[in-house]
């Protein structure tokens, strides 16, 4: 969410204040930092990053802290660093092209109003486009601060979500990633009053653009996904075959103690059922090892879970303790870092002997991509349907077509091949 934020901050910049990108920071006029509050570390980062760009700048230059952090920290960013000149909260950036020139400004509303996402098509690559379908999250999951920064949840109108990306579309993409903290809630509020809606008529409606050929989205809630959803995910061909499934954690006791609404059986049931119905179905997920309270027995659960699934891609955390979130109430069963650490490397250890599994049986295999870039070594690399990165060799000409790929050799993380059609 938070690139695709930037990208839209950017976008706005470049149209209504002629603004242009520069990767060299000293001649920028304008430093932007967008920052993202999930856990500790990188709001600790932010202080000392702004005051090197503060050393680095040219003259006279500008810098704007904005995002998540900037909601949550909101004045006391410029009274700390006070050569910041404004802040702008995640759900304000359409209000960059105003605050930009007020020396001091500092924007953290989280008020609604639908104008707010009406934004300069950001220029991404030229084949996908990313779209906010809602903002904000209404569930409370004790170790966030999500809902705290990004406000109460809304869904943006289903006609402005076609509109938005069929622009896209008329300008050459064919791919569309929908964004949202909590995806598959989609249509239970908007802005104004209207019917609730569902987020498989969201993608039912999306499906009917032409010439749009992959749908994605991300995150989804497994709580959420229900046999209607299931279902339309697996029949339907524009939707990618591949699904974000934020575990958590497998215990059923600390998922209760993190409040996300589902038990391990509730997760395993939702994962085979999708498995059994997509073969080719890749899972991704999200885990927090060391919640508050977390025994040998709850963390072996996860694993077993792990185990299970055997997840395509596991984004793996350490729980970090944050600001306006339940789970600090839980402080006194905090698990030892030591034990924190020790828990992450042997997910990850388990991770990656799936992947060392799993990824030789595609040798052999001849795969649908979407190329998507041309790198200076002569190889293109794009995404198959289910996302796989695959890289061959081949030229610019193939540069936003699908085309087959035989796989003659994996990494843990990507596949190699040669173009055959
Ligand atoms: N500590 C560690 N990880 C967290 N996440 C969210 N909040 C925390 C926290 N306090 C992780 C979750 C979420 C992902 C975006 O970040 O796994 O799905
Ligand atoms: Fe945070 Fe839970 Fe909302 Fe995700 S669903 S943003 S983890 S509160």
């Amino acid at each position: 969410m938070n690139d695709t934020d930037s990208k839209h901050i950017q976008a706005e910049l470049e149209k209504h204040k002629d603004y242009t990108k520069t990767d060299k920071l000293e001649e920028a006029d304008l430093i932007i930092i967008n920052t993202c509050s999930v856990r500790e570390k990188p709001v600790q980062k932010l202080f000392s990053e702004i005051g090197q760009f503060n050393k680095k700048k040219k003259d006279g230059a500008k810098i704007g802290v904005c995002g998540c952090t900037a909601s949550h920290l909101g004045n006391d960013i410029i009274k700390r660093a006070p050569y910041v000149d404004f802040v702008l909260g995640a759900r304000n950036i359409s209000k960059i092209k105003d605050v930009v020139d007020i020396k001091g400004a500092v924007e953290i509303s989280i008020e609604n109003d639908d104008s707010n996402y009406e934004f300069a098509t950001p220029s991404t690559n030229n084949y996908r486009t990313s779209v906010n379908i809602s903002v904000g999250c209404d569930k409370e999951c004790t170790y966030c601060i999500v809902p705290s920064t990004r406000g109460e949840e809304i869904s943006i109108p289903p006609e402005m979500i076609v509109t938005q990306i069929q622009k896209a579309v008329d300008t050459g993409a064919v791919e569309v990633m929908l964004l949202g903290q909590n995806v598959n809630s989609y249509g239970k509020r908007f802005s104004d009053k209207r019917a609730k809606y569902s987020f498989t008529k969201l993608l039912q409606d999306i499906s009917k653009i032409e010439k749009l050929e992959r749908i994605r989205f991300t995150s989804p809630h497994p709580l959420h996904m229900d046999d209607e959803f299931i279902e339309e995910f697996a029949k339907n061909p524009k939707i990618s075959k591949c699904i974000h499934m934020p575990l958590q954690s497998g215990s059923t006791s600390i998922l209760k103690a993190m409040k996300r609404g589902y038990t391990k059986d509730w997760f395993l049931n939702r994962a085979f059922k999708l498995r059994e119905l997509i073969p080719e179905l890749r899972i991704t997920t999200d885990i927090i090892v060391a919640f508050p309270g977390e025994s040998d027995e709850d963390f072996n659960d996860t694993l077993d879970v792990v185990n299970q699934v055997k997840f395509d891609q596991i984004f793996n955390f350490k729980y970090s303790a944050r600001p306006n979130t339940k789970a600090l109430e839980l402080s006194d069963f905090e698990v030892p870092n030591d034990i924190g650490s020790a828990r992450l490397e042997e997910l990850i250890e388990i991770h990656k002997r799936h992947l060392e599994q799993s990824m030789p049986k595609m040798i052999g295999e001849t795969v649908n991509v979407l190329v998507e870039s041309l790198k200076p070594n002569g190889e293109v690399s794009g995404y198959t349907d289910n996302y796989f990165l695959v890289f061959a060799k081949g030229s610019d000409e193939l540069l936003g077509k699908f085309v087959d790929i035989k796989i003659n050799e994996v990494t843990r993380t990507s596949l190699k091949g040669v173009v055959v059609a």
